[in-house]
């Protein structure tokens, strides 16, 4: 028999925790905040993405002039036309600190009539336009990549209703997902999708990205908890899909296309999402196993041991684990008696805490009699639960503390998931920290490498090869994060040139001017093919 007392942890926090609050994200830009350099030097951009070097302004986009800022105020009033550079600057950046725009004006709308106007405007003037919801995204997508308008939704932030009934909830895009999640906490529901920028990104975005994070392997992706959508079209025309129905099969599902669309055929204004009831039994465990082959037996045991209450299976290899324990400065390593290679949080929720512990506990067993988990310690308290995540949830930050990093966000085969990780390890060597965790539940590698800072020579070892390599194992390019400005070209490695042509054709259709997030997900030289007046 095993010996459960290896899962009785010991407090993991340090007594500095209880003085300092957690503040993972206290370095999201957020609108007004200041930074510093105002000017990016052109090398500087290209050092950190080579695509700009590509990249040229489309001619066919007009200029802001003061007369378009007159017409703005017009339509948002003084409060919602932000022009100083301050207050452009956390908007003109991502949150990588790695793309830099040069918009001169932030639009700020209060309702869908005014973002429809905005955009009725721009389009008949030719400007371009990059939607921004809480600017989190990660591959350069809500930042303009010249001196495109930006479209803020922060400022459509209400909630439209909830039917207690049926889980239903209606509300503006701008939202923030951790004020939902909270709004809902007293309904006694939740949001389906969770993930550590929470406290800052919004529904809009999470939509426009169709955003993954730790529960998809139990509540399901966005396309499936989305039930309507409201979106204003390119030319200011508002597409009313905000429907609250479980099932509607009345033809084609338009809200599909926009579902993912990172704000290049519409902007969404309004959301209806179906929520899951909050379940009061959680339990985590925090796993260390030696090999990858491992931790797919362990993955499987999970599926078919815990069933229906498995509600996230997330791992990290121990660089990333470092990389927290290096910069956090709040959590320590919950297995310190011995160094592994794979480190697995495996989290179970379910409505009876008996039967949930007992289901978690014989699952543990039998990793630990079949050899598969090395070391284990399940979360006793709630202060312990909130540890054990913040090891996963906080390596995006501690990553960007380190230095530069190049980030990748793969859907491979479970089989081959980390073999991509260990591939590039041997080629870059010394020259970098190659490091892997994600979403290993749905088959989704975070494939990340650390370097004090941004160089072109070591960019050029990375990419087109880990590409290349996801290409030739039958992944993708893209998981959850989306393809932005950084991913446009990579694409046609994840989608045929049929298909890309395709999508030209629906970007044509809804917005033939195409001054929605120009330079993003579909590469220039595609919507060319399709339409001569590019
Ligand atoms: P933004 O970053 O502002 O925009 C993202 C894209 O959507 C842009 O193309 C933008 O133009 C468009 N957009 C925004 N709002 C609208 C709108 N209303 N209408 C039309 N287009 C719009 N992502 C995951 O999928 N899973 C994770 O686990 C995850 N974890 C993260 C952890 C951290 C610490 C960070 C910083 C990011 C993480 N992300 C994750 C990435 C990011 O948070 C998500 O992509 C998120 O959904 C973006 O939401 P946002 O409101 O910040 O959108
Ligand atoms: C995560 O799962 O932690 C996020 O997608 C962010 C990242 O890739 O770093
Ligand atoms: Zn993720």
């Amino acid at each position: 028999m095993v010996d459960l007392k290896l899962f009785n942890a010991s407090p993991v926090i340090d007594a500095r925790s209880e003085e300092q609050p957690f503040e993972f994200f206290s370095n999201c830009p957020s609108l007004g905040q200041k930074r510093h350099s105002s000017h990016i030097p052109a090398t500087d951009r290209v050092r950190k993405d080579s695509r700009y070097v590509k990249t040229f302004r489309d001619p066919r986009y007009s200029t802001l002039e003061n007369e378009d800022l007159v017409e703005f105020k017009k339509i948002v009033g003084d409060t919602g036309v932000l022009t100083e550079a301050f207050e452009l600057e956390a908007a003109n950046t991502d949150w990588l600190k790695k793309y830099f725009g040069s918009s001169k004006v932030l639009l700020r709308p209060t309702s869908t009539q005014q973002v429809s106007e905005i955009l009725k405007y721009c389009n008949a003037r030719k400007l371009a336009v990059v939607p921004q919801g809480g600017n989190t995204g990660l591959v350069g997508g809500s930042v303009p990549v010249f001196d495109e308008v930006v479209l803020s939704l922060g400022a459509m932030n209400k909630i439209v209703l909830f039917d207690e009934l049926n889980g239903i909830l209606v509300c503006e895009a701008g939202c923030i997902l951790e004020n939902l999640d909270n709004y809902l906490l007293e309904k006694g529901y939740m949001m389906p999708l969770d993930f550590g920028a929470k406290g800052s990104c919004q529904i809009g975005g999470n939509i426009s990205t169709n955003a993954g994070g730790v529960h998809l392997l139990r509540y399901g992706s966005l396309r499936a908890n989305v039930l309507g959508l409201e979106i204003v079209l390119a030319n200011g025309e508002v597409i009313d899909s905000l429907r609250t129905l479980r099932k509607d099969n009345t033809g084609y599902d338009l809200k599909q296309l926009f579902i993912g669309a990172e704000g290049t055929l519409g902007v969404v204004t309004k959301v209806s999402i179906l929520t899951p009831p909050r379940l009061s039994s959680k339990n985590v465990a925090f796993l260390s196993c030696g090999s990858f082959v491992d931790c797919q037996k362990i993955l499987k045991e999970a599926k078919s041991r815990l069933g229906e209450i498995l509600s996230a299976f997330e791992f990290m290899d121990r660089h990333a684990l470092d990389m927290v324990l290096k910069h956090s400065g709040k959590s320590r390593d919950p297995l310190p008696a011995s160094k592994h290679t794979f480190y697995l949080l495996v989290e179970t929720t379910g409505s009876f805490q008996n039967h949930d512990r007992e289901k978690l506990d014989k699952f543990l067993e039998a990793c630990m009699e079949n050899g598969l988990v090395a070391d284990g310690v399940v979360a006793q308290d709630n202060q312990q639960f909130t540890s054990f995540w913040h090891l996963r949830e906080g390596v995006t930050e501690a990553l960007s503390k380190e230095g530069a990093v190049y980030k990748y966000d793969l859907s491979i085969p479970v089989p081959h998931l980390y073999s991509v990780v260990e591939d590039l390890q041997k080629r870059l060597g010394d020259l970098a920290i190659v490091m892997g965790y994600g979403h290993l539940g749905d088959g989704n590698l975070h494939l990340n490498i650390s370097t004090p800072q941004y160089d072109e020579k070591i960019l050029a070892l990375i990419e087109p090869f880990v590409y290349e390599w996801t290409a030739s194992h039958e992944g993708s390019v893209s998981a959850e994060h989306g393809l932005g400005f950084m991913k446009a070209d990579a694409i046609y490695y994840s989608k045929s040139p049929e298909l890309v042509q395709w999508m030209a054709k629906f970007k044509q259709i809804f917005d033939s001017n195409g001054i929605l997030n120009p330079y993003k997900v579909l590469p220039p030289s595609a919507l060319k093919e399709t339409s001569p007046s590019y």
